[in-house]
Formats: structure tokens, sequence, C-alpha cells
């Protein structure tokens, strides 16, 4: 007889979660193009838009990543995704913004301060944001505009993602509104 060990960690990312009526636009949009890539697209209830990526988390320190993220407070903004594409060196197809809104980097930033602090090493990473709409695209893409999807981004969330034979499969944890800091958090 097998034993499964209970699992002593977590996989766990910060990510922005679309609405039903983001998903569904975004999914009409990136339909042709994901099919004309060739590529194995992303079953629509897992996309979205990853801020910060923990990975494995020990279950001893899941409480201290919630902690961090609840002392983030950022006003909701709108992301303009207007481009799908691919980038050099990977097989993802993307979807992106060609502004990208100084605010969904700051959102992210403050998340990798919060969570370096409570001693998460999350290493150097560039930031670029992003839904990934299919992997193992076979050829680059050339970059493709489309009709501008204006997402207004209002809360974000801790996703787990548990690897199945299927693929991965994400659970949202827990959901924080954007809001603006109290006077105490902007001093
Ligand atoms: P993505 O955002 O480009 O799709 C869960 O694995 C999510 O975290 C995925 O959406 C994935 O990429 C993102 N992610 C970011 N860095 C990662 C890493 N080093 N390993 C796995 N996933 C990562």
């Amino acid at each position: 007889m097998t034993e499964r060990l209970a699992p002593r960690s977590r996989r766990l990312f910060l990510a922005v979660w679309p609405s039903d009526e983001m998903r569904e636009r975004i999914v009409r949009a990136a339909a042709p193009p994901i099919a004309r890539s060739e590529g194995r697209a992303t079953a629509a209830g897992n996309l979205h838009v990853t801020l910060v990526f923990l990975g494995e988390v020990a279950l001893s320190r899941v409480d201290a990543v919630l902690a961090a993220a609840s002392g983030v407070a950022y006003p909701p903004f709108i992301i303009r995704f207007d481009q799908i594409e691919t980038w050099p060196g990977s097989d993802v197809l993307c979807l992106t913004a060609h502004d990208s809104p100084r605010e969904i980097h700051a959102l992210s930033a403050s998340l990798r301060t919060g969570l370096a602090a409570a001693g998460f090493e999350l290493g150097r990473h560039v930031f670029r944001p992003h839904v990934t709409l299919a992997r193992d695209v076979p050829r680059m893409r050339s970059t493709e505009a489309i009709g501008p999807i204006e997402w207004r981004v209002d809360d974000f969330v801790l996703v787990e993602s548990n690897m199945t034979k299927t693929g991965s499969e994400y659970a949202l944890l827990q959901r924080w509104p954007l809001r603006a800091p109290t006077r105490e958090e902007s001093r």
C-alpha cells in the first residue's frame, strides 16, 4: 500500500483575476490568434495576470503571505490590453498592453516589497504584465494589435496552483479589494 504524505508546502502566486465578463471578452478576442499560433490554449478558467509568483511556500509561512498581502493598499486602476505577442526565447502567446499603466507595476512592486520584508526571497524579476493565452507555441509570432480590452482592476487574489495530469488547476484562496491607503499607511 502506498501512503500519500500530506503536503508540507503550497505552490502560490498573487494575481489579478478576471470577472466572468472580462474572461469572455478575452476568450472572444484571443480565440483566432490562439488558433493561428498552433499553441496549447490556456483553459478559460485559468486566465489571469500574475503579479508575484511565490512558488512553494511552507504551510507554516502561508499566514505570513496573507499578512503581507493584506498590508498592501493601492487604489483601483485600468489596464488596457491591446496586443497579442510572443516574446523572443519563449514559447508562450501573451495578451499584453502596449502602454502598461504604472499602477500595475507599482502594485506588483509593493507586494514584492511586503513579501521581502516578511522574509520571502523572490529573486530578481522583470515584471511584464500579461495574460498567458497559449503555451508550446511552435514559432515566434509577430505582434498583433487587437481592439483594446479595458480591464478595471479593483482587487487581487492569492492563488494555489496544483499540477494535475490534465494541466495546472488553480484555486483562489483569498481576495483583497484594491483601496486607497489610510492616512497612517500613507505616512
Ligand atoms: P504566467 O503568468 O506567465 O502564465 C502559476 O504558475 C503562474 O505563475 C503562471 O501563470 C506563471 O506564468 C506564473 N509564473 C511566474 N513565474 C513563474 C515561475 N518561475 N514558475 C512557474 N510559474 C511562474
